[in-house]
């Protein structure tokens, strides 16, 4: 995508994301009462964050006094190589309160022996790749992640992401090792997609509670927290907050730049027919025997 990315246990990781990464596989001890969230980035990353600490947290803090009204998800919840790298300055990470939440784009082979290992929990989001490779654009165009990278052209782009070569690729095998992973071990791995949420949130807010082992009561339900939570975590309320409007991520990453638009679908204004088809037979290809599907 103009950024370097270096092959590493068969996945495309950028540059600069592989010290951390070691850094975590390294130092990383993951808790039992853990709750890890993993993605391809664009794929629902900040919405699933805002979702899960709402959840896990709501009976410590009341949803009306949640720091995501001041502070962006990214910094409620942070990235779990970007901890690590700075680990030994930060060694406080290990006595946060649980469940600690952490969230990694790092692919299912690829993580922390700790995390496979422990009985803490993983909960994967996923999304139509014609969507994620858009936003992914966008969010690079918006952002100058490496100062010397010039983006691609958007056809240059393209055949690379077909190809594989993208960040944290190929996007088909990331989404296969999570969703296999699930298969096998249901109560580990919980995995969503981005165009479910859309559809209807509700049944997700909820099946997110039951897996982290703290579903809904018929009390809580009557009082409308399910709503309020999703409400709350809302691409329209994140996005109007005034720490999303203005602010940094790491000094160089606009907290606008990850509420874009928020839509399924919105590749047909920016990729051909042709190209859509190209990604179709590749999902079937790649997928096939799996039991996944998306719908293009
Ligand atoms: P678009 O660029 O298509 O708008 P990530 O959080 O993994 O970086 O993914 C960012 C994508 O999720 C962006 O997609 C962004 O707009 C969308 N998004 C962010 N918050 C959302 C929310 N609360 N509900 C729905 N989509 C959201």
């Amino acid at each position: 995508d103009g950024r370097r990315l270096v092959k590493y246990d068969g996945f495309w990781l950028p540059e600069i994301a592989v010290r951390p990464i070691f850094s975590a596989q390294r130092y990383f001890k993951a808790k039992d009462s853990d709750i890890i969230l993993t993605s391809i980035p664009k794929s629902g990353t900040t919405w699933l964050k805002a979702l899960v600490f709402s959840i896990a947290n709501r009976n410590v803090i009341s949803i009306d006094q949640s720091p995501l009204l001041t502070s962006h998800p990214h910094t409620v919840v942070p990235f779990l190589e970007f901890n690590l790298y700075l680990f030994q300055e930060n060694p406080h990470l290990q006595d946060l309160p649980s469940p600690r939440i952490f969230t990694t784009h790092m692919p299912f082979k690829i993580l922390p022996d700790s995390i496979r290992e422990s009985e803490c929990k993983i909960i994967y989001i996923c999304r139509n790749p014609l969507d994620q490779f858009v936003s992914h654009r966008h969010f690079l165009l918006e952002n100058k992640i490496e100062k010397d990278a010039v983006p691609l052209d958007i056809d240059a782009a393209f055949d690379l992401f077909c190809q594989g070569i993208h960040p944290f690729g190929p996007f088909w095998d990331h989404i296969l090792g999570y969703w296999n992973a699930g298969l096998k071990n249901p109560e580990k791995v919980l995995f969503l997609r981005y165009e479910d949420l859309k559809e209807d949130i509700t049944p997700h807010v909820k099946k997110i509670a039951e897996f982290i082992g703290s579903p809904f009561s018929p009390e809580e339900e009557k009082q409308g927290v399910v709503d309020q939570i999703s409400r709350l975590c809302s691409f329209e309320n994140l996005r109007n907050l005034e720490v999303n409007k203005n602010g940094y991520i790491l000094k160089v990453l606009k907290n606008s730049s990850f509420f874009r638009k928020g839509e399924v679908g919105d590749w047909i204004n920016h990729l051909t027919p042709a190209m859509a088809e190209r990604v179709k037979d590749l999902l079937v290809s790649k997928f096939d025997g799996s039991g996944l599907i998306f719908k293009i």
